[in-house]
């Protein structure tokens, strides 16, 4: 079984949806859970693990009905400019919870798949960021995510972090939704064109998620302690890159193609220096799928087909 944490979130939703449509037993927490107090946490886990209420609290080992085999953490405080202002608080969810959480699954036996960000780096480079690189993050919320990959990583052995960015799903305030009304509404748009990263359907990062369960699962086997993916930090997002300004232009064009949006509007670059925001954000973020393409053979898709994807969908409600 999964504990889904964050199960309602944008990303935690796109989880649920393909867990439930593979049959895959899990059940889900959210913030009436508070991942800050270790005890809610071992508590959720104790009423709900099976197996740990028959057994005490050593629990077996493999794919048993009623025992959580994995933790997905999808919860974090997320909100990145009033992360500056909350910054004690975005720490304590994004490193303590983080911490708490990998405290809980190595107690509980299970593994965990906790989810980072782009943000940890600084944009100090132009080429992609590899899994090797050193975080250097530039704003509060950047910082606590960083902090929280060591507070799993020093903790636990059996993990998987994966830094994503510029996610938007059905499910949540993202910037494609924003643009489309700004859009809507608008005769023209002002994008900042000195950010570089890439957008990425939820759909894809969860399908990615569950490929790493379907594949350890697998390889595990009844008996078998091998996982086919090696416990680590991975990259993921879509492929290609774009500015914000490319990523708003592509929402106009598909918008219009699909006449979700039916009145013309201009989108025009500005600088970060133009549209000033709270928290600063990294002028590049582009991470390196290389280390997932070549291990589990995977196609990534190209950011604009997948926002055309999402775009298209019935469930798109902006
Ligand atoms: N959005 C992006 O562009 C982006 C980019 C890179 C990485 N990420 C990472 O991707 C993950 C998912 O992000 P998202 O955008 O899907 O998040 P989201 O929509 O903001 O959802 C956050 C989830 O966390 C839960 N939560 C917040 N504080 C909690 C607490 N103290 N205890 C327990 N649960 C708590 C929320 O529960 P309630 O619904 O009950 O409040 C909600 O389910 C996060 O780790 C985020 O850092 C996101």
């Amino acid at each position: 079984m999964i504990w889904l944490i964050g199960s309602r979130g944008m990303l935690g939703s796109e989880i649920a949806n393909i867990l439930t449509q593979k049959n895959i037993p899990w059940i889900g927490s959210n913030s009436e859970v508070d991942i800050t107090d270790v005890n809610a946490l071992n508590n959720f886990a104790d009423s709900n693990d099976t197996s740990a209420r028959q057994t005490g609290k050593s629990v077996s080992k493999g794919t048993v009905p009623g025992k959580i085999n994995w933790v997905i953490n999808c919860a974090a405080y997320t909100n990145v400019d009033k992360a500056e202002e909350e910054s004690e608080t975005a720490m304590k969810v994004n490193a303590e919870g983080a911490l708490n959480i990998a405290r809980t699954t190595r107690r509980i036996g299970a593994k965990l798949i906790h989810i980072s960000s782009d943000f940890v780096f600084g944009g100090n480079k132009n080429t992609p960021y590899t899994e090797d690189d050193i975080p250097d993050p530039v704003n509060a919320y950047g910082k606590s995510k960083a902090l929280g990959e060591d507070c799993v990583t020093s903790e636990i052995t059996r993990y998987y972090i994966i830094r994503t960015g510029w996610l938007y799903g059905f499910n949540g305030k993202n910037f494609v939704y924003t643009m489309t009304s700004l859009m809507k509404n608008n005769s023209s748009v002002k994008v900042v064109n000195d950010q570089k990263g890439t957008p990425t359907n939820c759909i894809n990062l969860a399908s990615f998620v569950y490929r790493i369960i379907e594949t350890s699962e697998k390889a595990a086997g009844l008996f078998g302690k091998k996982s086919a993916l090696p416990y680590g930090i991975y990259n993921f997002s879509d492929g290609g890159e774009a500015t914000w300004y490319d990523f708003a232009n592509e929402i106009y064009r598909i918008g219009r193609k699909h006449s979700v949006i039916e009145n013309e509007c201009s989108v025009n670059p500005c600088t970060s220096q133009e549209f000033e925001t709270i928290a600063r954000r990294p002028s590049y973020s582009v991470l390196d799928k290389t280390l997932i393409q070549k291990s589990l053979g995977l196609k990534l898709s190209d950011w604009k087909d997948s926002l055309e994807q999402f775009i298209k969908d019935k469930r798109f409600n902006p």
